[in-house]
C-alpha cells in the first residue's frame, strides 16, 4: 500500500521511528531511513549549531529522507523565583539521600530558543519537518513550503489535528494516550487528552483529509496494520526503538524497559514540568508530595537536567526519566535496520493474513 504523502519522499514503509529528544542518534535515523521507513531526528533540546551538525551526520550515513523534530514553544515566560528556589531544594536534598553527588544548577537559559533552531531547521532542509507541543505561525508554514519541506504536526485531540489540517499540513501524527515521551497537544490541559489510540485514529481519520499517522503503544507489525484498519497512514514508534544499539537512552533505562508493569508506566510532570508518559520510579513516587509545587516546561526540565546526567552516569534508572509508552514490555533489543525490516515484515505478513 503506497503511504500517501510519504511514498513520493521514497519512503516504502508505512512506519515512522519517533523523533525522540535526547535519546535518538543520528546513526538511528540514518538506520530506520535507510531501511525503506521514515526516521526522524528529535531536535526539541538542541542548540541551532548541534542540530545542523546532526542533520549533516544523518546526511553522511544515508541519501533516504528523514525527519527534523522541533518543540514549538514561546521565546520568553514567566519565571516564579520563589517555586525554583523552593524545588531546587526539594530536588537537592532528595539527590543528597540517594547518595548522588550533584544538584541543581541555574542554567544560563532556560531552552534554546525557537526562532533559532526553526531558521536551522530551514537551513538543514530535511524531506519533513515534525512539530510537537504547539502550533505553527503561518509565516513559518510558508517558509516551510518555499523549501519544499513537508510538515507533521503532533495532535492528541481531534480539535488539534483540525488545527493543523486548517495551517496546511501535509499529516498529522495523532498521538494516544499509550503514547510515551511528552504529551504533545496544546489547546487542551493534558490530563483532558489521554485518548486511546483506538478512539482517538477513527475520530480523527473521520475529521480530517490529510493523512493521519498512529502513534503509541505500538510494538510491532501486527499494531501497524491494526492502525492501518482504524483509518491511520501510517504508524510511529517511539519505544520500540530506545532500546536499539543505535538509541543513546541510559543502559539502565534500557534495561529497566522489558520488566516494565504496564500499570507502573504512568503519566509524570515532575522531571520537566510537562505531562510525559514513563516509568513510575524511586524519584517519582518520592516528588508526588511536592507536585503542586512544579515549575512549567522547560523551567524545571532545565533544573532536573544536570541531574538525570548524573543519575544515567551512576547507572540510577530509578532516578532517571524512563519515559516509555504502555506496550514498553513489549521491547526487542535489536540493531535499528532489523528493527524497521522486521516491523515492515511483520506489517506485510498480517496484511496477507487479513486478506486470506
Ligand atoms: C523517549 C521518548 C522521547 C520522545 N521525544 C519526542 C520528541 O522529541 N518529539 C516528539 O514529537 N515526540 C516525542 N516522543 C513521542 C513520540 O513521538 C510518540 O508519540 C511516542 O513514542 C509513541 O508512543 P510509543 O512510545 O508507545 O511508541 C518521544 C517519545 C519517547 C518514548
Amino acid at each position: 500500500m503506497p503511504v500517501p504523502f510519504l511514498a513520493p519522499l521514497g519512503v516504502e514503509h508505512p512506519l515512522v521511528q519517533a523523533p525522540m529528544a535526547g535519546s535518538d542518534t543520528p546513526a538511528l535515523a540514518a538506520a530506520v531511513s535507510g531501511a525503506g521507513a521514515l526516521g526522524s531526528l528529535g531536535c526539541g533540546y538542541l542548540e541551532p549549531e548541534d542540530l545542523l551538525a546532526r542533520a549533516a551526520q544523518v546526511r553522511a550515513s544515508t541519501d533516504r529522507p528523514f525527519a527534523l523534530n522541533l518543540f514549538v514553544l514561546p521565546e520568553s515566560f514567566a519565571v516564579d523565583e520563589a517555586a525554583v528556589a523552593r524545588i531546587r531544594e526539594r530536588l537537592d536534598a532528595l539527590m543528597a539521600a540517594e547518595g548522588l553527588d550533584v544538584r541543581t544548577t541555574r542554567p544560563a537559559r532556560w531552552a534554546p530558543s525557537f526562532a533559532d533552531q526553526f531558521a536551522a531547521l530551514c537551513e538543514a532542509r530535511p524531506a519533513v519537518a515534525s512539530f510537537a507541543f504547539g502550533l505553527l505561525d503561518q509565516a513559518r508554514m510558508r517558509e516551510l513550503r518555499r523549501r519544499d519541506i513537508r510538515v507533521v504536526g503532533t495532535a492528541t485531540t481531534v480539535d488539534e489535528a483540525r488545527a493543523w489540517e486548517a495551517l496546511g499540513a501535509d499529516a498529522v501524527c495523532v498521538q494516544g494516550a499509550e503514547a510515551g515521551g511528552h504529551r504533545g497537544g496544546f489547546l487542551h490541559p493534558p490530563e483532558e487528552t489521554l485518548v486511546g489510540l483506538f478512539a482517538l485514529v477513527p475520530l480523527a481519520v473521520r475529521a480530517v483529509r490529510i493523512p493521519v499517522i498512529a502513534a503509541g503503544g505500538i510494538m510491532d507489525g501486527r499494531g501497524m496494520l491494526a492502525a492501518e484498519v482504524l483509518g491511520a497512514a501510517a504508524s510511529q514508534l517511539g519505544t520500540a526503538f530506545l532500546v536499539c544499539p543505535e538509541s543513546a537512552a541510559a543502559q539502565a533505562w534500557k534495561d529497566d524497559l522489558p520488566r516494565a508493569a504496564e500499570h507502573r508506566v504512568g503519566t509524570i510532570r515532575s522531571f520537566s514540568g510537562r505531562a510525559a508518559r514513563g516509568l513510575v520510579n524511586r524519584f517519582v513516587e518520592a516528588m508526588r508530595p511536592f507536585e503542586h509545587e512544579l515549575p512549567p516546561y522547560p523551567v524545571l526540565n532545565a533544573l532536573t537536567a544536570p541531574l538525570r546526567r548524573a543519575a544515567a552516569a551512576a547507572g540510577r534508572g530509578d532516578l532517571l526519566s524512563e519515559w516509555c509508552g504502555q506496550a514498553a514490555a513489549r521491547v526487542r533489543p535489536m540493531p535499528a535496520a532489523a528493527l524497521a525490516g522486521t516491523l515492515a515484515d511483520e506489517y506485510r505478513a498480517a496484511r496477507q493474513a487479513l486478506a486470506g
